[in-house]
């Protein structure tokens, strides 16, 4: 053990944890702050952020690379058809996948605790601390615990000359990852103001442009392939953010009820996302049966349910996937989706596990399993709706009684 008390910070240089640095040291006593910035395929720029911040503040930071691995789970979640409120869960999934990495640092530095700059309001202090509450460091949250407001946060930089100024933070709040672009803030906090286009960042406004068609193959639910290409997780994701963007794929503006019940007008960007859990769940279409995929959405919500609340890593999840892997053995073959004016629909699908039969939907032949034909469905017509009838005449002879 050393004999400083060193503290890892989820750092990003933006405003929140650039003030915790100072307060971790004076607030709290920590001999030494050291940054951590995983990369969960955030811009560029938003690294040279980080380190700038860092280098001003004379902290060391650490940078993990955790694409691959982000990239991975944001696939498993495709097998879960996994949105919640209609949002493919980017910010959500990398939580956790962020504190595993911030974790790692911090027990390799030797520190003996963790700290984020998440406010008392979001859901991301949910996330990181389901993680971090699992391990013997103690967790920080100086930003809710001193109950800090933007305002005082500037006015704090500022006194102490802190880096902030040349920050990447414009008039929104952003968050981006391979899966997703968030944007919140400003005049976006009213529900009722209508987005300006210069929002969005990964897709373009989707006027005139000529459709588009991508195969996607898909081996066991997990997407291999792209017009025919093996492709990895994260070639994949950024190719078709790029593709898919291009057409205007992906916009979510949507109300969005977080875990402590605030209610929230959010505004997403996810053309990878969409493109994959359109095609994915076309493929579905193809392969399950009804039930299957009646019961599926149960446990896909489910999932998302736990996703959205970084709480992946249970029993419990654990369970729902095993129904979910039994799934989507059979999810193997291809679907082509259309891009085209914002909007991305499968318009073909092809397996070798197919339930789809050509010959049983057009009666060419009759004998389909077991001999059944036509006249077979005139006893099921006839009991269709029995138990309906018998209840309608019940009501009617009682009413005639009154
Ligand atoms: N509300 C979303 C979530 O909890 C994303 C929030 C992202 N943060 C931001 N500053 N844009 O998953």
């Amino acid at each position: 053990m050393s004999d400083t008390d060193r503290v890892a910070l989820a750092f990003s240089g933006g405003l929140d944890t650039t003030v915790c640095v100072p307060l971790l040291e004076e607030e709290y006593g920590y001999d030494e702050v050291i940054g951590v910035t995983v990369d969960v395929g955030q811009p560029e720029k938003e690294f040279a952020e980080a380190e700038e911040t860092a280098e001003a503040l004379g902290v060391e930071n650490y940078v993990v690379d955790a694409r691959e691995e982000f990239a991975q789970l944001c696939l498993r979640s495709v097998k879960a058809n996994a949105t919640y409120q209609g949002y493919p869960l980017g910010t959500a999934l990398a939580r956790p996948v962020i504190a595993e990495a911030i974790l790692d640092v911090a027990l390799e530095q030797d520190c003996t605790a963790l700290a984020h700059g998440c406010t008392g309001k979001g859901n991301d202090q949910l996330r990181f601390e389901a993680v971090w509450r699992n391990s013997p460091l103690d967790v920080i949250a100086p930003v809710r615990e001193l109950g800090l407001t933007r305002e005082w946060e500037k006015e704090y930089a500022l006194e102490r000359d802190l880096p902030v100024e040349g920050g990447s933070e414009g008039r929104y709040s952003v968050d981006t990852n391979l899966w997703s672009r968030s944007i919140e803030g400003s005049e976006l906090e009213d529900p009722a103001t209508i987005p300006e286009d210069d929002i969005y960042d990964w897709t373009t406004n989707p006027s005139g442009k000529e459709a588009e068609l991508v195969e996607i193959t898909f081996e066991a639910g997990e997407p291999v392939a792209l017009d025919g290409e093996d492709i990895g997780p994260v070639a994949l994701i950024e190719t078709l953010n790029e593709q898919a963007g291009a057409h205007g794929v992906g916009r979510t503006d949507m109300m969005e009820d977080r875990m402590l019940g605030l209610k929230v007008r959010e505004n997403y960007e996810h053309p990878a996302a969409t493109v994959l859990l359109t095609a994915h769940e076309a493929l579905e279409g193809l392969v399950l049966t009804q039930e299957e995929r009646q019961f599926k959405q149960q446990i896909d919500q489910q999932w998302s349910l736990k996703g959205y609340q970084g709480l992946i890593d249970s029993p419990f999840v654990d369970a729902l996937e095993g129904f979910i892997e039994s799934t989507q053995s059979r999810v193997t073959g291809t679907v082509t989706v259309k891009l085209e004016g914002g909007h991305c629909r499968p318009v073909a699908r092809e397996s070798d596990y197919a339930v789809y039969s050509e010959s049983a939907a057009s009666f060419d032949e009759e004998d389909v399993i077991g001999g059944i034909t036509q006249e077979d469905a005139t006893g099921v017509a006839k009991y269709h709706g029995f138990q309906s009838r018998l209840a309608n005449r019940a009501i009617e002879n009682a009413r005639k009684n009154e």
